[in-house]
């Protein structure tokens, strides 16, 4: 079944003092009975902090990022066993911040979303055109691209994850795609899970997601639910979301 999620992604924001509130606003005001999920990605420094404040609460909670490898020489990483130590159950795995400003490829991307998987955390997994590429009229077969490398890599493990359709250029722009638009990607990126027998996997959408535009977009048939930048450090705009 298409589990109906809303993840907020904090990117290199917080402090211990201001996520304190935060995170005690999620936990008091979200309960189990709400309709979708919820779940808060926060810089690694603070996922201890989140679980701590979370764990008795119906909020999850998860990391941007995970390495590709299990342990060993890699400086400044973060493994998924030990994000799975904090309680972390998701993993953004290809940001188009980390695909942009870290060079990621398709195929670490993708060994990513398979290292999140066999630790037991459910990868994020971003996909996403630049504005570049969406006036050469290149959307679809970019987002299928970057799709398919990680069926290539996940075969019959696809079913296990969540992706995120974020079009580059609606991130923090203030610029959402249209409902319709972004229903229309929805729509191609399902049928090629569908063709790989992951028909039931959870697409959100991400980029400038608002109290404002969340109901327009939530009530598209093939949108499951949001990536939230900017509206996930402040608690009524993303609790707001989640309801809408
Ligand atoms: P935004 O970011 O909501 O601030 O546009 C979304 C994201 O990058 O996940």
């Amino acid at each position: 079944m298409r589990r109906k999620l809303v993840a907020g992604n904090w990117k290199m924001n917080g402090d211990l003092a201001t996520n304190a509130r935060l995170l005690d606003r999620l936990a008091g005001a979200w309960t189990r009975a709400e309709r979708r999920s919820l779940a808060v990605c926060v810089p690694a420094p603070y996922l201890a902090q989140a679980q701590a404040a979370l764990q008795d609460s119906a909020v999850a909670w998860g990391a941007q990022d995970v390495s590709e490898h299990r342990s060993g020489a890699y400086t400044g990483d973060v493994s998924a066993g030990m994000l799975v130590e904090f309680g972390c159950r998701y993993a953004i795995v290809g940001h188009s911040e980390r695909r942009q400003g870290h060079g990621e490829t398709d195929a670490r991307v993708a060994a990513k979303a398979r290292a999140a998987l066999t630790a037991g955390l459910t990868p994020i997994a971003c996909v996403g055109e630049t504005l570049d590429e969406r006036e050469r009229g290149d959307t679809e077969a970019i987002v299928r691209r970057q799709l398919a490398a990680l069926i290539a890599v996940l075969g019959g493990d696809t079913g296990r994850i969540v992706v995120a359709y974020e079009p580059v250029w609606a991130i923090g722009t203030g610029r959402t795609a249209e409902p319709a638009d972004a229903q229309a990607v929805h729509t191609k990126l399902r049928a090629q899970l569908l063709a790989a027998g992951a028909g039931a996997v959870s697409i959100l959408y991400g980029g400038s997601v608002k109290a404002a535009n969340a109901a327009a977009l939530l009530a598209m048939p093939d949108i499951d639910g949001a990536l939230v930048g900017g509206a996930s450090l402040d608690a009524d705009e993303f609790l707001a979301i989640g309801r809408a």
